[in-house]
């Protein structure tokens, strides 16, 4: 028996992002952008789109949305705007993740009571006080933020992060619209190409995996892996814009209903210590992590080996080394300041950490090392 469920309604293709007043209706909406959305014309285009509706724009997002930051937005957004009832969120993983912790309003009005919450120590399955609904435009293919309820909040201070999933942060709709993305820099292209290829392997190399999922995350991954290098030699390319943010909402599609796995909890220490960007943290060990799940079940084997069209495992871990090594990303673990030891360390601590807990072969890992 399985499940597929995602409620998440999708406009995709270029020009769809003139559809937005459609999807707010008349309600009043906060802009929430990334940086450069001012200056690349953004802000405007969604003020003229939207008139009166919009109520305020906020553009001073960081990348992996901090407590220290979010705290006072979050404050200041349901003080000055308590009529608001939908925000709008344009940009990457950061920006649509930043925007569901605006969601939800609570009693105190303070972020801290939220983040209670969200550390257990209070229970939060009814809403504690208003919720709004949130369209998600990304500018990157890769998040899949738009198509989950999920956001990864940081406490860097504290050198620890929330996970923050609650049933009523899943975006009202996606808008995905690639000539959003054509103005994307090299490095940042690169970056969710990668974390969307992680999210469809992870997908796959998982105790959720459904038929659905898989199918959906297959797809994403011959995508990626074809269209990624010549986007990259191609960065004003419409049409291979496209065909990424496509792969992009699949992968995302995917792994809304299982979860990510290995490669995901190893890479929240090195983007935490290091700032190593997320898309490159989970996506240079999938070699490692795919050659760890071959041989743990037959179907799945099959599946990765239809994606890399080659005939054994050690073909399709050659194949996937070599196109990480194509696009400049080391799958040492020592090129990013991790000896083989600690490396062994941390596989075996993130294998009971929850998303580690989710990699298809955990259990076995579990019974080898016992
Ligand atoms: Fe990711």
């Amino acid at each position: 028996m399985w499940h597929f469920f995602n409620p998440v309604q999708i406009d995709a293709g270029p020009g769809a992002f003139d559809g937005l007043p459609e999807l707010v209706g008349n309600r009043r909406a906060i802009l929430i952008a990334f940086p450069e959305a001012r200056e690349l014309g953004l802000c405007d285009r969604v003020q003229a789109l939207l008139g009166e509706q919009l109520l305020a724009i906020e553009t001073d997002i960081q990348p992996n949305p901090d407590v220290s930051w979010l705290s006072p937005l979050y404050e200041r957004l349901w003080r000055d705007h308590p009529d608001a009832e939908c925000i709008i969120a344009l940009g990457g993983g950061s920006v649509i993740d930043c925007a569901k912790a605006m969601l939800t309003s609570t009693p105190s009005g303070t972020f801290a009571e939220l983040l209670d919450c969200l550390s257990g120590k209070a229970s939060l399955s009814q809403p504690p006080g208003r919720v709004r609904s949130l369209i998600a435009v990304p500018t990157t293919a890769g998040t899949g933020s738009e198509v989950t309820p999920w956001a990864t909040i940081w406490d860097k201070g504290q050198g620890r992060k929330y996970s923050l999933h609650l049933p009523w942060t899943w975006p009202q709709a996606a808008i995905i619209d690639p000539a959003l993305m054509c103005s994307l820099p090299a490095a940042a292209t690169l970056a969710s190409g990668l974390d969307a290829l992680s999210h469809a392997l992870e997908s796959l190399w998982n105790i959720n995996r459904n038929p659905v999922s898989a199918s959906l995350a297959v797809s994403a991954a011959r995508q990626i892996i074809r269209h990624l290098p010549l986007l990259m030699q191609d960065l004003s390319s419409l049409e291979l814009r496209a065909e990424l943010a496509v792969a992009a909402a699949m992968a995302g599609l995917a792994f809304s209903n299982t979860k990510t796995a290995l490669a995901h909890s190893l890479s929240y220490d090195l983007t935490l210590e290091q700032g190593l960007p997320h898309g490159i943290a989970c996506s240079f060990s999938l070699p490692h992590v795919m050659q760890m799940a071959l041989g743990q079940d037959a179907q799945l084997d099959q599946l990765l080996l239809s994606i890399f069209e080659v005939q054994d495992s050690a073909q399709a871990v050659a194949a996937l080394s070599q196109f990480l090594d194509q696009l400049g990303v080391s799958t040492d673990p020592a090129a990013y300041g991790v000896s083989p030891e600690q490396w062994q360390q941390r596989i075996a601590q993130a294998l009971q950490g929850p998303r580690g807990r989710n990699f298809i072969g955990a259990h076995a890992m579990d019974a080898v090392q016992v």
